[in-house]
């Protein structure tokens, strides 16, 4: 059985005030139906940490090195010292304006799981992919490059977020039935290239316009392990009628 996750990305949005108001206010809703969590900013991270007793806290993202002249970085070390346990990595704002790769992604995960922090790998196809029929393709492909040479039973333990780009922000969300095929084509991938025991375990979320009117469809589909949620986690009052509708 998995456990499903809902994690909140906020992107580049809450001071360290709004997200520990945001913590106070939806920490005591969370029950054990799902993991539940938020994506900080880098500087909100230690405190929200502080007072999530609940929820989990990831980082948006990471550096693969240790330490060095990697000028505005965060390595995981640092992460790891003030008790972050999920980082999101590869989301498609980095892949599109940071120089985020397949290969940068994939060397992430590595370093995240040596640290014993969750990654939660982002992918997804753009529209004119999508247009062209090659979501498949796209997904095939960059699970290949982000989570190449893992050790079969880390990735049981990762989290893949399958998130279409062309739904990201645009309140044209993935029909459940699309949805559910891209999830079944990642658990799928996953399989060849880790065997069954893996693709079973690891959890799977959908990302793109995700709300609490349509969290319900999409968490009834049986690839479907969770979501990855921007806007609709902003506010306490959305996230936490998501939180109920999935109890
Ligand atoms: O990582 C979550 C995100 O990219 C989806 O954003 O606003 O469409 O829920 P949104």
């Amino acid at each position: 059985m998995r456990k499903p996750i809902i994690v909140g990305n906020w992107k580049m949005n809450k001071t360290i005030a709004e997200a520990v108001d945001f913590i106070k206010a939806v920490d005591p809703v969370c029950h054990d139906g799902a993991t539940y969590g938020v994506g900080t900013s880098f500087l909100a991270l230690q405190d929200s940490v502080k007072h999530a007793k609940n929820l989990i806290i990831a980082a948006e993202n990471c550096h693969f090195a240790d330490s060095g002249a990697f000028t505005g970085e965060v390595s995981v070390p640092m992460l790891e010292e003030i008790g972050v346990k999920y980082c999101i990595i590869g989301h498609s704002e980095r892949r599109q304006m940071f120089g985020d790769t397949d290969e940068s992604v994939n060397k992430k995960a590595k370093r995240l799981i040596d640290a014993d922090i969750t990654p939660i790998v982002c992918i997804g196809e753009t529209e004119a992919q999508y247009d062209a029929g090659e979501t498949e393709t796209v997904i095939r492909s960059q699970l290949s490059g982000s989570l190449a040479d893992l050790c079969p039973d880390c990735v049981k333990g990762i989290v893949v977020a399958y998130e279409p780009i062309w739904a990201i922000g645009t309140g044209k969300s993935a029909t459940k039935e699309d949805a559910q095929k891209c999830c079944h084509i990642v658990r799928d991938q996953i399989e060849k290239m880790y065997g069954k025991e893996a693709a079973d375990a690891v959890r799977i979320q959908y990302g793109g316009s995700v709300k609490p009117e349509n969290i319900v469809e999409y968490m009834a589909c049986p690839d479907i392990d969770g979501a990855l949620i921007g806007g609709a986690s902003l506010k306490a009052d959305s996230f936490t009628e998501i939180i109920n509708k999935t109890k």
